[in-house]
């Protein structure tokens, strides 16, 4: 940039005076500068004496470097108009300073053939002349074509300050990081302030100076390695303590409030990049870890033994910035005598290790002493959809899974919680609870997730030899050629036989039933239980057309009991 280049700048707000003095003392004749209140010309008159005060036009008529210094909401309608008025022309530089937008506000001046900048001085700014020297090495952030990147980081030498290049895309992020470094901390400063003062500390800032300047200096120098107070040493007593003394005074809740949030963010912090997530066995851990993180919640009910289904489960909520708890529980009130309560994998290491990996933020994995510290009192009683086919089979079992689901519900208060359709009638049942007793979330179903052949991931398949696991392939098949009968215009009967068929073909597969069952109410419409029983099904019901619908098999595969379903749609009347 030769000396005596001409610069005008708009808006002398903070930035402004601080870029137009800088520019100055570095050789270049400041045309103009405009600005619109009384405080800000009075800053003008103050850091630039003897630089004209003129209109926006006519600072960019006088100017070859325009710069637009105005809030980031204004910068796109000052450039059209001043395209449009002659005050921005083909040639000329314009660059505007604001951290979080790009080059996109300046399109109207690089339409014309102008030459748009984005540049921003990641600095606190006074509106006094202490700025200039706050320029001198200060990181500028830039954005700019190619072609214009020389102008941009010959503006950025003459200013005193380090090019930093930044992708259009990243602005925002960029400036969210040091809005949150910067102007947060002054929020918790001001917050730590208020708290010394009602501790009867006089000047308080000052008390916490030196403390204050180490911690951030160690912050910056050695990251969380730099931390040390209580949260690090896991001492919860202290915590609680500190957070007990806030909330004692009303004046200070929001202080509660902030600091019981960093404690929970200074614990992520801890945790690094291995996401570990808080593995919790009882109430009262779970009860302060949810208190501590004031997001809503996501909750994902598992009996462990977890494979891609269950994490498939936790994918869908993990991104939707809620919590996410996992519980990890046995539950021996949904098992039935003689049943596999026992045996059933119980693999805790394996499951925590794998939930890391997709994004929990808690693991509740309590003892049956926990859940159930005496036999159940009162039980939630499930309706007619607990009877057939599973329920027939398994007396009891339902209701064992509501009563758990029910507490867990209600221990969490979650705003979402997402169930398996593999386990499509325990589905039907728990949203009927949630929707009889009112209950304030949202039930989400997630697809089955099967293996590359077919099979329908579960716990259970852990029982199967690998040729039991070939065997039990026969489910998915039979399945698939039931809904083929349906869509070709065959009946329900017709698809249940068509399945029941292919299993007694299959070797080392026992099918237990075979139904097909409204997808609302699970109200069973066809039938197939190879003569032994009705299970439980009274009455056949009649589909409404176009209705959802599932076609449904359990099935006994050496030692494993499995179980699996499609969604067919009934075919609307022609
Ligand atoms: O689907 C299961 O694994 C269990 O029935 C559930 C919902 C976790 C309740 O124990």
């Amino acid at each position: 940039m030769s000396a005596g280049v001409r610069v005008g700048v708009i808006g002398m707000g903070n930035v402004g005076p601080a870029i137009a003095s800088s520019l100055r003392a570095a050789g270049a004749r400041i045309v103009g500068v405009s600005a619109r209140s009384a405080a800000a010309r009075d800053r003008a008159d103050a850091m630039l004496p003897g630089v004209p005060l003129l209109t926006e036009d006519e600072v960019g008529r006088q100017a070859e470097i325009l710069f637009l210094a105005v809030p980031d909401g204004q910068i796109q309608a000052v450039t059209e108009h001043l395209v449009a008025s002659g005050g921005i022309r083909p040639g000329m530089v314009v660059a505007h300073l604001s951290g979080a937008v790009g080059l996109d506000p300046l399109a109207a001046a690089s339409a014309i053939g102008a030459i748009p900048l984005a540049l921003h001085p990641a600095m606190t700014f006074s509106g006094t002349s202490l700025d200039v020297r706050r320029l001198q090495g200060c990181p500028i952030a830039y954005t700019s074509s190619e072609l214009a990147r020389p102008v941009a980081l010959a503006l950025i030498e003459y200013l005193g300050g380090v090019p930093l290049r930044l992708d259009e895309a990243d602005r925002p992020r960029y400036h969210a990081g040091l809005a949150h470094a910067a102007n947060h901390l002054v929020t918790l400063l001001v917050q730590a302030q208020d708290v010394l003062e009602s501790a009867g500390v006089d000047g308080p800032g000052e008390a916490m100076r030196p403390l204050v300047e180490a911690a951030v200096e160690r912050a910056l120098t050695e990251g969380i390695d730099g931390l040390t107070g209580p949260v690090v040493r896991g001492d919860d007593a202290t915590v609680n303590a500190h957070i007990a003394s806030l909330e004692a005074d009303p004046e200070l809740r929001d202080v509660a409030r902030t600091y019981r949030s960093l404690v929970q963010a200074t614990r992520v912090a801890l945790k690094g990049d291995s996401a570990e997530p808080l593995v919790l066995h009882t109430r009262e851990q779970l009860r302060r870890a949810l208190e501590d993180d004031p997001r809503p919640t996501s909750l994902v009910m598992t009996m462990g033994a977890l494979h891609a289904g269950h994490l498939s489960l936790v994918k869908l909520v993990a991104r939707s910035g809620h919590k996410v708890v996992v519980t990890i529980f046995v539950n021996p009130e949904q098992f039935g005598e003689g049943e596999d309560f026992d045996s059933y994998p119980r693999t805790l290491e394996e499951d925590v290790a794998a939930l890391a990996e997709v994004g929990v933020d808690i693991v509740y994995a309590p003892p049956v002493s926990e859940v159930y510290p005496h036999p159940s009192r009162i039980h939630i009683t499930p309706g007619p959809a607990s009877t057939t086919l599973e329920g027939a089979l398994r007396p009891g079992h339902f209701a064992g899974v509501l009563q758990v689901v029910g507490k867990m519900m209600n221990l969490i208060r979650p705003r979402v919680a997402v169930f398996g359709q593999k386990d499509a009638q325990q589905f039907v049942n728990i949203r009927q609870m949630v929707e009889d007793l009112d209950l304030p979330l949202e039930l989400v179903q997630a697809p089955i997730v099967r293996d590359e052949d077919g099979l329908a991931l579960s716990s259970r398949n852990a029982y199967l030899s690998d040729q039991e696991k070939v065997q039990a392939l026969a489910l998915n098949r039979a399945l698939e050629l039931g809904r083929e009968v349906l869509d070709g215009g065959g009946s329900g009967e017709e698809a249940v036989t068509k399945i029941a068929d292919h299993l007694a073909a299959s070797p080392g597969v026992e099918a237990q039933y075979v139904a097909l069952a409204a997808a609302d109410s699970f109200e069973v419409a066809a039938l197939w239980t190879g003569g032994s029983s009705s299970l439980g099904v009274e009455n056949l019901t009649v589909l409404q057309p176009g209705s959802e619908a599932y076609l449904l098999v359990a099935a006994q595969v050496g030692p494993a009991r499995l179980i699996d379903n499609v969604t067919v749609r009934v075919k609307a009347d022609d």
